[in-house]
């Protein structure tokens, strides 16, 4: 049989099985959450376009805040108020035990030992109970500052050089670079990433960050899959395997450093190295290289994306801009570097990431994938192993929870309880309950470090001709929620 019969039988196939689940759909279809009539085959793939968050967010005002969609031949639940969240990721948080795994984040079987990938159990549990201890703790933090503190500096001293030549800087890119290399000096005690030149492992790991965010029609329709018309499973074998090879040699030589008794470092890959040495059942090498994958790949680009956000509002509110100019200038000084510690003495800095992470979540969706049973949630039925959407960018500009919601307004944080821990389900930027980021505590403290040095540092303008109010808005949606259009801004010294 050639290639174009078998692809035909496929969808004789394909479209027979869609016709017999459609059948026993319309049975259950009485049960279901309201949402738009899908089309034969596709569903409401549609519906969905470039911008789903965007577009599910109209659909759920004429729908409700719990909504099913089919997409391809996905059941997918899309909850968009906090009482739907809390439902999902508190009341029956056990009955939603997995984040959906698509043909990307199965290569090189990275979904089978990924700490963001695994269903919780054991193996999970134990990966978690890494990051918490061993990695993101207040103590492991704080021992590693000095490491960040470092390239801080380096962020501080580009800006410079640009200020001295009179060069525009692009905010979004001078953000990667600093998270990356943030990260991978906490993580790995080296620069990936370089301001003037693209280095490897940033090359790698923001195609990794592209093709683990991009929609593969593969994921929607089985049978396509087989044939990865976008290419999308062959890119993402190629960037992981790249990853895992190039952790292996850093890992090599930091085993061979210590044979040698090297000095110590105090990164993240030593204490991991401890922990394997002392049991390999707790930690294994392959284990250890996907957890790395995991870090630098859902932590840089949610880090430098939301930096990219706050520095676009603030050049668009020039009055929130002064407000915390006056206030990191009084606090710090004009030639002391921010010190982690100091963030708790900055209360506007910390309401204007928080508005940030409100009106521009890094991740709209929070996701969940159900398990093998129908759920009811209020009178509706959870139809087993449907991917489950927490619509969190609707959640933060509902008017009926943030007055002015699309106006950008860090004071109504100063005076309320609201935080980003995952209590509060109007406001779940790092997620909530057991999957809740496992990397908030570092997160948290480079974005305000990055935007700190950012303001204490320079006067910021847009480029000429560019008003406040022209800056542009728009979205563009993959691993996390960017700036279409990237933000370029003039630096001064004060
Ligand atoms: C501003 C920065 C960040 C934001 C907004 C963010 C947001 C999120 C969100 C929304 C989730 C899903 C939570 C859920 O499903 O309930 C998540 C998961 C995760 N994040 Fe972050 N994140 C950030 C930075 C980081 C950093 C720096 C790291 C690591 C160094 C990290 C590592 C992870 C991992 C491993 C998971 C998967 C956890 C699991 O499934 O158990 N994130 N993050």
């Amino acid at each position: 049989m050639d290639l174009t019969a078998s692809f035909l039988l496929l969808c004789l196939i394909w479209a027979c099985f869609h016709l017999l689940n459609s059948n026993s759909r319309r049975r259950r279809s009485a049960k279901l959450p309201p949402g738009p009539y899908p089309f034969p085959i596709i569903g409401n793939i549609l519906h969905f376009g470039p911008n789903p968050h965007q577009t599910v967010t109209k659909l759920s005002k004429i729908y409700g805040p719990l909504m099913h969609l089919r997409l391809g031949s996905i059941d997918t639940i899309v909850a968009s108020s906090p009482e739907m969240a809390k439902e999902i990721l508190q009341t029956h948080h056990q009955a939603f035990p997995l984040r959906s795994n698509t043909a990307a984040t199965r290569a090189f079987d990275h979904h089978a030992t990924s700490v963001a990938f695994l269903p919780i159990g054991d193996q999970w549990r134990n990966l978690r109970k890494i990051c918490k201890e061993h990695m993101f703790s207040n103590q492991r933090l704080q021992a590693n500052e000095g490491l960040r503190q470092e390239k801080l500096q380096k962020l501080v001293q580009y800006i410079q050089e640009c200020c001295v030549n009179g060069r525009t800087v692009d905010i979004g890119h001078a953000a990667v670079v600093t998270s990356l290399n943030l990260m991978s000096n906490t993580v790995l005690s080296v620069d990936s990433a370089d301001y003037n030149t693209c280095q490897e492992l940033e090359d790698i790991i923001c195609r990794c960050m592209r093709v683990w965010g991009s929609p593969n029609l593969g994921d929607y329709f089985g049978f396509l899959g087989l044939f990865d018309p976008q290419g999308i499973k062959r890119e993402a074998e190629f960037c992981v395997g790249k990853l895992l090879a190039m952790f292996d040699s850093i890992i090599d030589q930091r085993v061979e450093a210590s044979r040698n008794s090297q000095a110590r470092k105090t990164d993240l890959l030593e204490v991991l190295l401890e922990i394997s040495d002392g049991n390999q059942a707790e930690l294994t090498r392959n284990e250890m290289k996907h957890l790395f994958v995991d870090l630098f790949v859902a932590g840089v680009d949610t880090t430098s994306g939301t930096v990219e956000w706050v520095m676009t509002e603030l050049l668009r509110n020039p009055h929130v801009m002064s407000k915390l100019k006056t206030e990191v200038r009084t606090v710090l000084g004009a030639n002391k570097q921010i010190e982690e510690s100091d963030i708790s003495k900055l209360p506007y800095l910390q309401a204007v990431i928080k508005e940030a992470f409100r009106y521009h979540p890094s991740g709209p969706f929070i996701t969940r994938v159900k398990d093998g049973n129908d759920l009811q949630i209020k009178k509706y039925v959870i139809p087993k192993n449907a991917l489950i959407l927490i619509n969190i960018w609707a959640t933060g500009r509902d008017p009926s929870i943030w007055p002015n919601p699309d106006s950008f307004e860090p004071e109504r944080f100063l005076d309320t309880e609201i935080d980003v821990k995952g209590h509060h389900f109007e406001l779940l930027p790092f997620g909530a309950g057991r999957r809740i980021c496992p990397g908030m505590p570092l997160a948290y403290r480079m974005v305000h470090l990055i935007v700190a040095s950012l303001v204490q540092n320079f006067d910021w303008k847009l480029e000429p001709g560019v008003a406040p109010e022209d800056v542009d808005l728009s979205e563009k949606l993959g691993i996390s929620l960017h700036k279409a259009i990237p933000l370029k801004a003039v630096p001064t010294k004060p």
